[in-house]
């Protein structure tokens, strides 16, 4: 299986969950500081505070990524280093950080693909209402134009948000994710915004790539997730569709068409409204973008379930029941399902035919143990490699796809779940902050090298 010419590979991280020196440089406070900081909200107590100390580390892990072939590194800038209180005048000593890292980086041989959102609001924009507030949106498109001035000498590819679903809805919804709101409202009016957002900084990223990065999934029935070919009846397809329609094209339609599906106005209509969506919003949130982003670790599956209240973090998802595969499951307990992702990206393409795909995230979270010096992590490089598989037979199908990034380099803060749960296919040892190759990252790196499997 040998992969197409100039296809990028490379690995992927966060600011949050990597970088630690949470006060150093000017950096304000961002929503995440405040919610793992309040106990009870991260598995252990954890914080990001100090992380994998990455800040420090840099040129110590860019050396790593260059040993392990990598072309290319998605990292994500903290936007509170930039803008302290998320807006006014640039923090220099916050931005001096990412021109290091990117000339450390192209001094690698290595292409940064830089994210502007991967969730670290700054505390202050919070406190005037966050995503839930409009301002929110024109803060951002700011921000990410500041960022561009100073790097888009050196930095062609450009991301606005990770994730927004998880963003307004982890966030907003349900209150598993910072800030820990739980408002259905407020969830589909951060949406909205984050959509916003991304309209407005997009237009300010050029010349440059720009791409929106989404969590998406194939959504399937039980019967589907181990039999392609099932079909559903006709209340598991209506709730098939209605969750298709507030995970994927809640975002997508709105970035690549100026439409929002009728599911999400529906739900909005049942709680809060659609006044916050004005005339023009959706042109705006309908700028031109080179990528989609896609983020995939697992398929949804769900079916009918009459009678059933919607689910915290999915406003409008009445009548349906959120189901469990049949199949193995990661140490997150999400199920391991790689024709999932083949499946996801072949109805992207067909969806969403003028735009490029890029795979920006997957990966998978296992109990490694270090032994020897060494981590033998077969269960990650099964995992790799079937989904490695299945983005092959998405091109081989036709899917534009463009490359591939693995969640994560290094293992690392992740979210509520704090530091139990390890992404890396680099270990790190929090004590001592030193670093060991898995098994996953010599294969990877082999893969590289071969362009293929
Ligand atoms: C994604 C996030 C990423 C990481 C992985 C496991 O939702 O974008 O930061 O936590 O999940």
């Amino acid at each position: 299986m040998i992969f197409p010419e100039n296809f990028v590979w490379g690995a992927a991280t966060a600011s949050y969950q990597i970088e630690g020196a949470v006060k150093e440089d000017g950096r304000g406070q961002s929503i995440w500081d405040t919610f793992s900081h309040t106990p009870g909200n991260v598995a252990g107590d954890d914080t990001g505070d100090v992380a994998c100390d990455h800040y420090h580390r840099y040129r110590d892990d860019v050396a790593l990524m260059r040993e392990l072939r990598l072309a290319a590194y998605r990292f994500s800038i903290a936007w509170p280093r930039v803008q302290p209180d998320g807006s006014g005048p640039v923090n220099p000593r916050g931005i001096a950080f990412y021109d290091r890292l990117v000339d450390e980086l192209l001094a690698a041989g290595i292409t940064p693909y830089v994210t502007l959102y991967h969730w670290d609001l700054p505390q202050a924009l919070e406190e005037r209402g966050g995503w839930a507030d409009r301002d929110t949106a024109h803060r951002f498109a700011d921000y990410a134009e500041a960022v561009h001035a100073r790097l888009a000498d050196r930095v062609t590819n450009w991301a606005t948000l990770n994730e927004p679903w998880v963003a307004a809805y982890l966030g907003y919804g349900n209150g598993v994710h910072a800030p820990g709101r739980r408002d259905a409202a407020s969830a589909l009016r951060s949406a909205h915004h984050l959509l916003l957002g991304h309209g407005l900084a997009a237009r300010r990223l050029r010349p440059g790539s720009v791409m929106l990065v989404v969590n998406s999934s194939p959504v399937l029935t039980p019967a589907q997730v181990n039999d392609p070919a099932a079909v559903p009846g006709e209340a598991d397809a209506a709730a098939v569709d209605r969750i298709h329609a507030l995970l994927t094209r809640q975002f997508l339609d709105p970035a690549v068409y100026g439409t929002y599906p009728e599911e999400v106005l529906a739900a909005a209509e049942r709680n809060g409204g659609t006044g916050h969506i004005r005339d023009g919003d959706l042109d705006t949130i309908r700028a031109p973008i080179d990528l989609i982003g896609v983020n995939y670790y697992n398929p949804c599956v769900v079916e009918a379930g009459p009678g059933l209240p919607a689910d915290a973090a999915w406003p409008g998802s009445e009548d349906v029941r959120f189901a469990t595969a049949d199949a193995p499951t990661t140490a997150m307990g999400w199920p391991i399902v790689p024709d999932g992702l083949s499946r996801l990206l072949v109805r992207l393409s067909q969806d969403y035919p003028q735009v490029g795909l890029m795979v920006t995230e997957n990966g998978a979270a296992f109990d490694d143990v270090v032994e020897n010096g060494r981590v033998h992590d077969a269960d990650r490089v099964a995992y790799l490699d079937g989904h490695l598989r299945e983005v092959w037979r998405a091109v081989e199908a036709g899917a534009d796809l463009r490359g591939y990034l693995v969640w994560s380099l290094l293992d690392n803060f992740e979210w509520a779940e704090g530091y139990r749960r390890r992404f890396g296919i680099v270990h790190v040892d929090y004590a001592t902050q030193n670093r060991t190759l898995k098994d996953s990252a010599l294969w990877y790196s082999d893969v590289i090298a071969r362009n293929g499997l």
